[in-house]
Parts: C-alpha cells; sequence; structure tokens
C-alpha cells in the first residue's frame, strides 16, 4: 500500500492532472499501458515509474518522425510529395480519372468526389501498356455498414461499391476483395471477396496462394488504416505483386506520415515509391524497380 501511494505522489508531481485520487488511479493505468504496451519506447534505465512512463510518452511521440528526419538525410527522395494532379500528368490518365470518378460516385465508393483518389488510379492505369489487359486486383477492405465495427463506411455505406467500380472499369479483371467482416462478404460477376485480418498475416494464406497463381496487379490497402495493419498488407503485396504492379495504402493521415517515409526509405533499394496528397489525405504508391 504505502509503495502504491508513493508512486501515486510521484505521478502527481510528473503527471499534473493527477491531484484527486480518480486522477490518480487513470495516471497509474496509464503508467501501467505504457509499460506493458510501449515498452521499446520506456527508458532503459533507473528512476520513478512515472517519471520512465512520462520519458516513454515523449520517446514515443518523438521517434517516427525523428526516423523519418534520419531517412531523409540518407535518401532525400523519401521526403518528397505530389499532389494527385501532378502525379495524374498523362492525357490517358486524366480519361481514366474522369471515367473513374463517375463509376465511384454511382457505386457509392469515397474515393471519387468525396477523398479525390480518381487522379491517381487513372494514372496508375495509364501506366499499364494496355488497361484492358490489367486482369487481377485485389483490395483490402470492401466496406462495412456496421457502426459497432472500427473503419465503417456509415450506415447508408455500400459493401463492394469500390470493387464494382474497377470491375466496371477494367472489362477482363477478376476483382478480389478482402474485410475482416464476414457479414458483408459476397460473389458476383467478376468479383469474389474473402476473409481477410490485415493484422493477422496468417489470414493471407488463401489469398497468398490464388497471387501465387495468378499475381496481382494491383493491391490496394484501404482496411484498418493504421500503420502496423498496414505493414501486415505491404508484407502480403510484396509476395504477391506482378512485375509490373502497383501497391496503394489510401487514407494515410499527416501525424503519421513519418512512419510511412521510413517504410519508403526501407522499400527504397528494389521499390519505386510516391506519396501523394489527395484531398483530404495521403496515398502511398510502390512499385518494384525493374
Ligand atoms: C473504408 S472501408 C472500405 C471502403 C471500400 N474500399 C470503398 O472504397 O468502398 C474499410 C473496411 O476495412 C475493414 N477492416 C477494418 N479492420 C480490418 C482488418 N484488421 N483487416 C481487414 N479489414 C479490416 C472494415 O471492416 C471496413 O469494411
Amino acid at each position: 500500500m504505502s509503495s502504491a501511494l508513493s508512486a501515486i505522489s510521484r505521478m502527481s508531481r510528473v503527471f499534473p492532472f493527477a491531484q484527486d485520487w480518480k486522477r490518480q488511479v487513470k495516471a497509474q493505468v496509464i503508467v501501467e499501458c505504457v509499460f506493458q504496451d510501449l515498452d521499446l519506447f520506456v527508458p532503459n534505465s533507473r528512476g520513478a515509474s512515472a517519471m520512465l512512463a512520462e520519458h516513454g510518452l515523449i520517446s514515443a511521440r518523438r521517434t517516427f518522425p525523428l526516423l523519418a528526419d534520419l531517412a531523409a538525410r540518407i535518401s532525400p527522395g523519401t521526403a518528397v510529395m505530389q499532389t494527385a494532379e501532378e502525379f495524374c500528368a498523362s492525357e490517358r490518365g486524366r480519361r481514366n480519372a474522369e471515367r473513374l470518378k463517375r463509376l465511384f460516385d454511382e457505386h457509392g465508393s469515397d474515393k471519387g468526389s468525396m477523398n479525390g483518389y480518381h487522379p491517381v488510379y487513372g494514372e496508375l492505369f495509364a501506366r499499364f501498356p494496355d488497361t484492358a489487359k490489367v486482369r487481377h486486383l485485389l483490395e483490402i477492405g470492401i466496406g462495412t455498414p456496421n457502426v459497432t465495427l472500427v473503419s465503417h463506411m456509415g450506415e447508408d455505406g455500400k459493401p463492394g461499391a469500390s470493387l464494382r467500380a474497377f470491375r466496371d472499369f477494367l472489362p477482363d479483371a477478376q476483382v478480389r476483395g478482402a474485410d475482416i467482416d464476414r457479414a458483408i462478404l459476397f460473389q458476383e460477376d467478376r468479383i469474389t471477396t474473402h476473409f481477410v485480418d490485415q493484422r493477422d498475416l496468417g489470414s493471407f494464406a488463401e489469398l497468398r496462394s490464388l497471387g501465387a497463381e495468378a499475381p496481382y496487379d494491383i493491391v490496394i490497402d484501404d482496411g484498418l488504416h493504421a500503420p502496423d495493419a498496414n505493414i501486415g498488407a505491404i508484407l502480403f503485396a510484396l509476395d504477391v505483386l506482378a512485375p509490373n504492379g502497383w501497391l496503394v495504402v489510401e487514407d494515410l493521415k499527416e501525424s503519421a506520415l513519418p512512419a510511412f517515409q521510413v517504410i519508403r526509405a526501407v522499400l527504397e533499394h528494389a521499390y519505386d515509391t510516391n506519396l501523394i496528397k489527395a484531398g483530404s489525405g495521403y496515398l502511398l504508391l510502390a512499385t518494384r524497380r525493374n
């Protein structure tokens, strides 16, 4: 008891909000969470646990931005960004973008008017020698309308909206979707869907064996939108992308960009990458260098 009290009194010195007992209990919970879940960042040093936890949080906040600075020092390209309009430079890309915007909007996907990703996809498809020959596209994130689940599309969300837009745009493609919500899996003309939890690499087994038979021209991550889950999707995609295939990671938030600049630096020796600002979000693109 006395050690708990002294921990609490130390905490109220370190965390100024821990002045009444309820707040002190909360502060204690925070300290325990930092030690349990963010141990990587806690100093390997002596000191009061509340003080170490506080330094752990500071370290968690600073580490990725500093790693991004380090990456940019060695590879300045990792800090370069483009707008969607700058990326979509070709006439074919612009024509594709117009058509894709219509299809995204018609099917109820947020990739068109809402998020402004159509110029990015328009240009990606223009970079294939023949868009009609894009045969295999996979998107993680089908679009659940179940508002009790993370990363839902709202009650009016239409599962499969973007899959249908891609299917209609690509005349010969087999389009696959994958999602953690089994309730929205469906099959229809040239679309199949599969269960996947992008935080569980083992759950990619079925998609991995399909990709081994027929590598994917495009893999899109529009799932959970957390950096560790993104890395799960990237690890999977690198194994199953066709030689000229593209990986697209959507909806990066500004505060997470340092993590993606580091990912660019890691990929750099074998992949060309772009960070693109489109509408309210950012996208990471990667394609294997020939
Ligand atoms: C933004 S929605 C996808 C929207 C859809 N791509 C579109 O444009 O119409 C995100 C989806 O990611 C799924 N999701 C959330 N966590 C996931 C995880 N760990 N693994 C796979 N999918 C996940 C959600 O169930 C949701 O359906």
